[in-house]
C-alpha cells in the first residue's frame, strides 16, 4: 500500500478518489484535518476497505512511527501542508511548523522504516511542492526549470523551499530514495474557496463583490487537478531518484482573465436573475504584500522523461470546474460555514 499524507484536502483527495479509481493497491490516509481538510471530499470511499484514513499530524513522530510498522507502505507521497500564501502572512508560524517540522519527521520516520527494508531501492518518498519556491519572473523571463534557484518570497513558500532542500538532503546524506515535484497553481473539483477560483465562482453565485488583488495582472500558470494526479503518479511510477519534477499546465494567465472567464462562462451556464453580467461583480482591492508578478513552469522535463503532458486545456479545465461547482453547491454551502467565514471578514476587510 501507499501512505498518502494531508489526502483529505484539494490536491490529495482527489489524488486519492483517482488513484483508487486507477488501481486496487489501499491507501492509508493521514490527515490532520485542519481547516483545509474534509471529509466530504471522500464520502464515496467510506466503506471502501482500500482506504483506510487515519486522524493525525506529521508532526507526531511515535504516530508516523506506529504508522509505518503497522502498514508497511511501499511509497509515501507527501501532500499534507499549509498552503494558502495570505493565511502565511497572516500567522507564518502553522507553515513553519507543518511545512518544515512536520516534512522533517515524516523524513525521519520514513527513514527509520526504510533503513530496515530489505529491498531499499524498491521505497519512495514523493514530496509535492510548488513553484512559488522559485520566486518571480519578469515579463520576459523564460519560465522555471529545474535548475532554476531558489528565491522563496512569502513565509509559505519559505517553509515548502526549507522541506524541498530537507528531502533533498535525506537523499544526498541518507540515500532515502526520493523524488520531489514542483507543480503550477491547481484548480479543479474540491478546491477551498479561499483561492482565487472557487472564491470567485462561489462569491459571484452569492452576489457578492470578485476580489482582485491590485491591478489583477498578475500571472499564473494554471493546472487542471487531475493533470497534477495522473503527473504524481508518473512520477511516482519511474520518476528518477533524487531528482526534482517540474509540473505545469502551459496556460499562462493574467487573474483577471481568469476571472473574467469565469464570469462568462457562468453568463453562460447560470445567468444573473437580474439578467445582468458577473464581471460587475469584479472589485479591485488592496494588493497582497510581496505579491509575486508571475508564475510559468517549463514542463519540458517530465514530458520528455516520463512522457507526461496535461490532457486539459485552461478552457476545457475551467468550464469542468464550473459544471463542478454548480453541481455541487451542497458540498460548497458545507465548507463556507463557520471559521471560513471569518478568515473571509479578516482578509478582506
Ligand atoms: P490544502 O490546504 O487544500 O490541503 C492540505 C491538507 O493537509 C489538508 O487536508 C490538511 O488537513 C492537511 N494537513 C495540514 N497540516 C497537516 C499536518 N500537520 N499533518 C497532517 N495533515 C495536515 O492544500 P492543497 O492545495 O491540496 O495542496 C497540497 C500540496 O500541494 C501542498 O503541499 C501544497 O504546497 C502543494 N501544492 C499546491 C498547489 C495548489 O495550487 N493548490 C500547487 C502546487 C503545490
Ligand atoms: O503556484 C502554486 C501555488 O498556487 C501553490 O503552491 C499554493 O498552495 C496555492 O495556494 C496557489 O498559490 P497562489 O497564491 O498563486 O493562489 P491563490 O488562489 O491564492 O491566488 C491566485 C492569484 O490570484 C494570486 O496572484 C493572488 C490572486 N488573488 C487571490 C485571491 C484569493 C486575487 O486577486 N484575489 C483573491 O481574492
Amino acid at each position: 500500500m501507499i501512505l498518502v499524507t494531508g489526502g483529505a484536502g484539494f490536491i490529495g483527495s482527489n489524488f486519492v478518489l483517482d488513484w483508487l479509481a486507477e488501481h486496487d493497491e489501499p491507501v492509508v490516509n493521514l490527515d490532520a484535518l485542519t481547516y483545509a481538510g474534509n471529509l466530504n471530499n471522500l464520502r464515496s470511499l467510506e466503506s471502501d476497505p482500500r482506504h483506510i484514513f487515519v486522524h493525525g499530524n506529521i508532526g507526531n513522530a511515535a504516530l508516523l512511527s506506529d504508522l509505518f510498522a503497522r502498514y508497511k507502505p511501499r511509497a509515501v507521497v507527501n501532500f499534507a501542508a499549509e498552503s494558502h500564501v495570505d493565511r502565511s502572512i497572516h500567522g507564518p508560524e502553522d507553515f513553519i511548523q507543518t511545512n518544515i517540522l512536520g516534512t522533517f519527521r515524516l523524513l525521519e520516520a520514513a527513514r527509520a522504516y526504510w533503513g530496515g527494508l530489505e529491498s531499499k531501492h524498491d521505497f519512495r518518498f514523493l514530496h509535492v511542492s510548488t513553484d512559488e519556491v522559485f520566486g518571480t519572473l519578469d515579463a520576459d523571463d523564460p519560465a522555471f526549470n529545474e535548475e532554476t534557484s531558489y528565491r522563496p518570497n512569502s513565509p509559505y513558500s519559505a517553509s515548502k523551499a526549507a522541506s524541498d532542500h530537507l528531502v533533498r538532503a535525506y537523499f544526498h546524506t541518507y540515500g532515502l530514495p526520493v523524488v520531489t515535484t514542483n507543480c503550477s497553481n491547481n484548480y479543479g473539483p474540491l478546491h477551498f474557496p479561499e483561492k482565487l477560483i472557487p472564491l470567485v465562482i462561489h462569491n459571484a453565485l452569492k452576489g457578492r463583490p470578485l476580489p482582485i488583488y491590485g491591478d489583477g495582472m498578475q500571472i499564473r500558470d494554471w493546472l487542471y487537478v487531475k493533470d497534477h494526479c495522473s503527473a504524481i503518479r508518473r512520477v511516482l511510477e519511474a520518476g528518477r531518484l533524487g531528482e526534482t519534477y517540474n509540473i505545469g499546465g502551459w496556460n499562462e494567465r493574467a487573474n483577471l482573465h481568469v476571472v473574467t472567464t469565469l464570469c462568462a462562462v457562468l453568463d453562460e451556464l447560470q445567468p444573473r436573475p437580474d439578467g445582468k453580467k458577473y464581471s460587475e461583480q469584479i472589485a479591485f482591492v488592496t494588493d497582497r504584500p510581496g505579491h509575486d508578478r508571475r508564475y510559468a513552469i517549463d514542463a519540458r522535463k517530465i514530458e520528455a522523461e516520463l512522457g507526461w503532458r496535461p490532457a486539459e486545456t485552461f478552457e476545457s479545465g475551467i468550464r469542468k470546474t464550473v459544471r463542478w461547482y454548480l453541481a455541487n453547491a451542497d458540498w460548497v454551502e458545507n465548507v463556507t460555514s463557520g471559521s471560513y467565514r471569518n478568515w473571509v471578514e479578516k482578509q478582506y476587510a
